[in-house]
């Protein structure tokens, strides 16, 4: 993994102080002297991590004056409130406004604010077409057809030796490769759940999730999100107490779509109380690479010592969209897990594992995910900016460490599934808030998506987003 260079270390520190409001707007950053006395760090560092935060949008310098917080570094838009409490059990039946949501994000002419992923241009897809080659090439015959039942080894060495870096021993054997996360968080919650039972999800919660649990006849708790924070951890003591809750099914980083990370402390919490009433827990972990301080974050899978959380990570996001390679580390549900995959697709490709198995050893992925953070992390100060450029007032927005998306919540008159036709025709795609939610809430709220990269056309569409947003 790359180790931060001392200046990245630096600017990533004052970054975060930044982004939490210690440094506020227009406030001076501390001065070179100061900075050198501080952290130890001689001038060129603090200059050179000064350039860096200068890039990323956060500090500007005033002639003869020193480097000052930048006005938008941090905004004016207010942090959206925790989401409300729905007490009722759901049933689940989203499937058909998800699809004709999705359905219309195909046109390439369309701004892709609405999309799940980031640019094609970001990923190194030349390079992995090379690793695919070479790999292919040093696979004998016999493991081709060995690797479809047992995955191949050499990528779950690689998986597995990432898990290390997170804080997670894990035997190779609790891993099982899958066809994306999407396959291993079907097999999770197969593994462990019958028709009709219920499932603690988050409000709001990737839309897969809830078309995972109409498709299983499963019943939706949904349990309020905290932009910020994350989880309602007393929520959830409350309903795992009350209700035969089967299974939950969470993201601890970079949530999908609040963007929120539970800290370390807040992890150990969720771990207990799930320890407490023996609930499976299935862990959708799949923004994990994508954080923007200067530590990864750790899984609940790090604090978990009784096998009951299912990890599940992909490639999908942070290096080989539609290699379609992902997996989970199952615990104690990992030979069940394992059962399901043969019993229903047998194996994800070959060659894409190998390709990718080839390529985190000999790519430089680390250097490539450096490369994307700061892309993503600049990308996100873009979109915020225009934001509070074009958005009205009232508007509520987070600011996750990681990922790539921001959550908008809009004023109450404004009708976000109009928002979403009245931008298409326009030309400009986003992802409306009731596909996020079984009760299908979030009305005046949309997903924003920032991961391509930032022009003339997505300032164009935001502006013209704010016209629409103002027309309400
Ligand atoms: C939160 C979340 N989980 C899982 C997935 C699916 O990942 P994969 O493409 O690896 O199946 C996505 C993709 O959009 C996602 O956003």
């Amino acid at each position: 993994m790359h180790k931060l260079k001392r200046y990245e270390k630096l600017a990533d520190e004052i970054a975060a102080l930044i982004r939490s409001g210690i440094l506020a707007p227009n406030q001076r950053v501390p001065s070179v002297r100061l900075a050198c006395r501080n952290y130890d760090v001689s001038p060129a560092t603090v200059f050179k991590a000064y350039y860096l935060l200068e890039d990323r949008g956060l500090i500007q310098a005033r002639a003869r004056s020193g480097y000052y917080v930048r006005e938008h570094a941090r905004g004016s838009l207010a942090e959206p409130k925790m989401s409300k409490r729905e007490t009722a059990v759901q049933e689940v039946d989203v499937s058909e406004l998800v699809f004709s949501v999705l359905g219309s994000l195909k046109d390439p002419h369309t701004v892709p604010f609405g999309s799940a992923f980031p640019s094609a241009d970001a990923f190194p897809l030349a390079r992995l077409a090379k690793s695919m080659g070479q790999g292919l090439r040093a696979l004998s015959p016999h493991q081709i057809i060995a690797d479809q039942t047992a995955g191949n080894d050499p990528l779950k060495r690689q998986i597995a030796l990432r898990y290390t870096l997170a804080g997670v021993m894990l035997p190779m054997d609790e891993l099982v490769i899958t066809n994306g996360a999407m396959e291993a968080l079907n097999l999770c919650l197969q593994a462990v759940t019958a028709p009709g039972d219920l499932v603690a999800i988050e409000a709001p919660a990737f839309y897969a999730c809830l078309q995972v649990l109409e498709r299983l006849k499963l019943k939706a708790v949904e349990i309020p999100v905290h932009p910020r924070d994350g989880i309602d951890l007393d929520g959830l003591a409350d309903s795992l107490a009350r209700l035969p809750i089967k299974a939950c099914w969470f993201m601890s980083s970079f949530q999908n779509p609040m963007g929120a990370s539970l800290t370390a402390e807040r992890k150990q919490r969720l771990i207990e109380l799930v320890h407490q009433h023996q609930v499976p827990l299935i862990e959708d972990d799949v923004y994990s690479e994508l954080y923007f301080d200067s530590q990864p974050p750790r899984p609940l899978k790090s604090h978990d010592r009784d096998g009951l959380v299912m990890h599940c990570g992909s490639f999908s996001k942070s290096l080989a969209p539609g290699y379609r390679i992902g997996w989970v580390a199952g615990g104690r549900f990992a030979e069940k897990i394992a059962q399901l995959k043969l019993m229903t697709t047998i194996s994800p490709s070959v060659p894409a594992q190998v390709a990718i198995a080839d390529y985190l050893q000999h790519g430089g992925y680390d250097r490539h995910l450096r490369k994307l953070r700061h892309s993503l992390e600049s990308q996100q100060q873009a979109m915020l900016a225009a934001a509070e450029r074009y958005f009205p007032a009232e508007t509520k927005v987070t600011r996750p460490h990681g990922g790539y998306f921001l959550w908008f919540e809009f004023p109450e008159r404004v009708d976000s599934l109009t928002l979403f036709k009245v931008a298409l025709a326009q030309g400009i795609s986003l992802a409306p808030g009731p596909i996020f939610s079984a009760s299908r809430s979030f009305r005046h709220c949309a997903r924003l998506n920032y991961g391509h990269a930032w022009g003339e056309d997505s300032e164009r569409a935001m502006a013209l987003l704010g016209q629409v947003l103002a027309a309400f």
